[in-house]
């Protein structure tokens, strides 16, 4: 796969206006891709505009508006090539008995959107010509502690999906005798403050390695 392999492919960025979404859009875009930058706030996403975006406003954890979303989107004669999932938050604290449910609600959401966004463009995603999807989960998977224990079995849960994500994408090829073209990413990160761009010029590399040798990979960020 060329370097330039990324151009003219069209990224969605869910949750893409905070920093790493800014930092994102702003190297794929000078990587020459297409960004479709995702958040719930119209007011928010005006500088993912000004960055040559294309911005949708969708609250990812409706079902009903990721399918709107995927129709406007494919209606314009957009299919999405890659996910970069950046739908995130933090709360805990209180160790074990202090993990309530309204926190664990909260940080479930992450999960939800991830769940309905590559189920929604599962076929854009599989059979793009090149298509990469990542998340961002945390050291805390590998490293759970008390006052984190929503936290990380969200982001646990996270990466099983995206696992099974990767399983899908090669057995998809295998089922059509076609070469790999699709793969599925996982980031760990401790902390994202200022690693923003290390993180933008990371998920834009995975287009200049082949599919089937990032597949299903873990990717430590804080290791890179
Ligand atoms: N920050 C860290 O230190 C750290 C550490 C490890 C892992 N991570 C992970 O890295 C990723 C990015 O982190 P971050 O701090 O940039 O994320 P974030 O600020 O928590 O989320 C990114 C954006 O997602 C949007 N969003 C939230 N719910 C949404 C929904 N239902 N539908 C659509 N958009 C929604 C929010 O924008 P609107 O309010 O404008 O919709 C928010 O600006 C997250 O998955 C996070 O868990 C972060």
């Amino acid at each position: 796969m060329t370097e330039t392999a990324i151009a003219k492919r069209t990224v969605l960025v869910a949750g893409a206006t905070g920093a790493s979404g800014l930092a994102a859009t702003r190297a794929l875009v000078g990587a020459g891709a297409r960004v479709v930058a995702v958040g719930r706030d119209a007011r928010r996403l005006t500088p993912l505009v000004s960055l040559g975006a294309r911005a949708e406003v969708c609250d990812l954890t409706s079902e009903q508006a990721v399918g709107t979303l995927a129709g406007r989107l494919h209606d314009d004669g957009i299919r999405v090539d890659g996910l970069l999932h950046l739908v995130g938050g933090w709360r805990g604290g209180g160790g074990i008995p202090g993990q309530s449910d309204e926190d664990y609600r909260f940080l479930e959401q992450s999960l939800t959107a991830l769940r309905h966004v590559t189920r929604t463009f599962w076929e854009d995603l599989v059979t793009a010509p090149a298509g990469r999807t990542a998340i961002v989960s945390s050291t805390a998977v590998a490293r759970p502690l008390a006052g984190g224990a929503n936290y990380a079995a969200v982001k646990a849960a996270s990466e099983a999906w995206i696992h099974a994500l990767a399983h899908g994408f090669a057995r998809a090829a295998r089922d059509a005798g076609s070469p790999m073209t699709a793969a599925a990413v996982i980031y760990r990160v401790r902390a994202l403050a200022e690693r923003e761009d290390d993180l933008a010029r990371a998920y834009v590399s995975l287009w200049d390695r082949p599919a089937d040798t990032v597949n299903d990979s873990v990717v430590e960020l804080d290791e890179a």
